[in-house]
């Protein structure tokens, strides 16, 4: 394992991104919910790095504080800005001045998709050959628009030419330069000081590096990235679909590997940081969002929408949304079910159809059905929610509590106006509006005593038919017209 201290990151994180045609810098353009920049950063950090300075320049405001906000702990960030870009080597040397390692890795801002053990391999690889640079470089078949890698008869790398710098013979090398590598600082800095802006684009070129490094003597390495793909720039949308895509593919292949089975790969989003057991069916359409962990022989789908929340053992979820919420073994969601923030349910309660839960425990066994609402409540085990039935909780101004006790009955339609308690056991009537605590095994019952007029409905129609207003002698009816 290479010793990562010592180390700096040095992103390069300043470019606009043009072709993105956007008014987001390039690299805040986000792949897998994950802004691209701080992808790269995980990776450094995944990699052992401790230390990176990133250099901003376009958009340099949003780009730290998206970076400042970000989950990167414990590397330690800092910010170097790139007022104007002149350049890659430009920018190099804006932020080295912050670089203290004794090996500085640089890095582009806008590889999603590069790994963290790319990067450990490269450092290794690095410190093995004791090199003063060592490139990260990709054999592509379609090299155009990357730096080409040129090669001394020996083999040896020589320098690096850009793509609009280069002959007609150059660019038909294949061997391209990654922008991410390994560069001994004092080097580093002796051989961007030696930079010049002579080129086609008038830049200061981080690449130049390399002739110069060799003519001082000094040995230049590569290492091929294991997967091309992965490490190459987003400059285009069509580039950030891809990499969004690809991405997507390695989750979604990382998941079939541990044993779980996706019906259809072309509708399933499954975030990189959720945890799935094996036996779990992803059934079409199904979206799992954040740090979400799924146990064992659970069928999610058709249509479940699961964000950062735990769903035990042989849940079945569909055509639901699941927000932030945990989920016992054996529970039943959908369809049409929402379980919004703080929603817990015990093991083998039911939820839905058209059930909204929030903020609310429901205990073991507890089931509700049919076009209900249960938000900021405490239901033991073995409730029964009624079709309709509700927790009045907001009165206009603030939330209030309902708690309701193990195996009581709440009846279609009712409506538990908080803060109220039922208790264990108690039985609360269909149609009532409840206000004040029931008791233990008590009945609740709260709506006006039903009338019986016998004969109304009829004398009403034999009025409407004699052309009259449509009510019946003895006045309207009670429910209204
Ligand atoms: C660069 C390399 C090229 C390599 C390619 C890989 C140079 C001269 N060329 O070319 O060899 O094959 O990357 O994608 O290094 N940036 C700054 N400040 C600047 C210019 C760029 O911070 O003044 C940052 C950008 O934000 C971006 C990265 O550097 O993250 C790459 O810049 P870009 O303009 O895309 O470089 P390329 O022309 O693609
Ligand atoms: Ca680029």
């Amino acid at each position: 394992m290479t010793d990562p201290a010592g180390v700096t990151a040095l992103v390069l994180a300043a470019g606009l991104g043009r072709r993105m045609h956007s008014t987001l810098p390039k690299v805040l353009h986000r792949v897998g919910g994950r802004a691209m920049v701080e992808r790269v950063l995980q990776a450094a950090r995944g990699a052992g790095v401790r230390d990176a300075v990133v250099v901003v320049g376009s958009g340099a405001a949003a780009v730290e504080a998206q970076l400042r906000g970000a989950d990167l702990a414990p590397l330690r960030l800092a910010f170097a800005l790139q007022a104007e870009q002149q350049g890659t080597g430009h920018a190099a040397l804006q932020g080295l001045a912050l670089a203290a390692g004794r090996t500085v890795l640089i890095l582009p801002g806008d590889v999603p998709l590069l790994e963290a053990a790319e990067l450990a391999a490269l450092l290794e690889a690095h410190q093995a050959a004791r090199a003063g640079i060592t490139l990260l470089t990709a054999q592509l078949a379609e090299p155009t628009g990357y730096g080409r890698i040129l090669r001394d008869s020996d083999g040896r790398i020589a320098a690096i030419v850009e793509e609009r710098d280069a002959s007609a013979e150059q660019r038909r090398i294949g061997e391209v330069f990654t922008l991410a590598g390994c560069f001994r600082r004092d080097l580093l800095a002796a051989t961007l000081a030696e930079c010049r802006t002579g080129n086609a684009q008038g830049e200061i070129y981080l690449t130049d590096t390399i002739a110069l490094a060799r003519a001082r003597g000094e040995r230049v390495e590569a290492r091929a990235a294991t997967r091309a793909a992965d490490v190459l720039g987003v400059n285009d949308r069509r580039a950030l679909a891809q990499a969004e895509a690809a991405l997507r593919a390695r989750t979604l292949d990382r998941l079939l590997e541990a044993g779980v089975t996706v019906e259809d790969a072309a509708t399933t989003f499954v975030d990189e940081a959720a945890q799935i057991a094996a036996d779990t069916t992803l059934r079409p359409m199904t979206v799992i969002e954040g740090p979400c962990v799924i146990g064992p022989r659970c069928e999610l789908g058709p249509g479940a929408h699961v964000r950062a929340s735990r769903v035990d053992a042989d849940c079945r979820i569909w055509h639901s949304v699941v927000e932030e919420s945990a989920l016992a073994a054996g529970c039943l969601v959908g369809p049409f079910a929402h379980l919004r923030r703080g929603t817990s349910l015990g093991r083998g309660v039911e939820v839905g159809n058209f059930a909204e839960v929030k903020n609310a425990a429901l205990g073991d066994g507890t089931k509700q059905h049919h076009h209900s609402y249960v938000g900021d409540a405490e239901l033991g085990a073995g409730v029964n929610v009624g079709a309709g039935a509700i927790t009045v909780n907001f009165d206009g101004r603030a939330k209030h509590r309902t708690v309701v006790g193990d195996g009581a009955f709440l009846g279609c339609n009712a409506n538990l106006v908080a803060p109220v308690r039922i208790g264990r056991g108690a039985f609360v009537a269909a149609g009532s509006t409840i206000t004040r605590p029931v008791p233990e095994d008590a009945l609740g019952i709260g709506r006006a005593p039903q009338e019986v007029r016998e004969g109304w409905a009829a004398r009403r129609r034999r009025a409407q038919e004699a052309g009259g207003p449509g009510q019946a002698p003895e006045g309207p009816a009670p429910g209204g017209r």
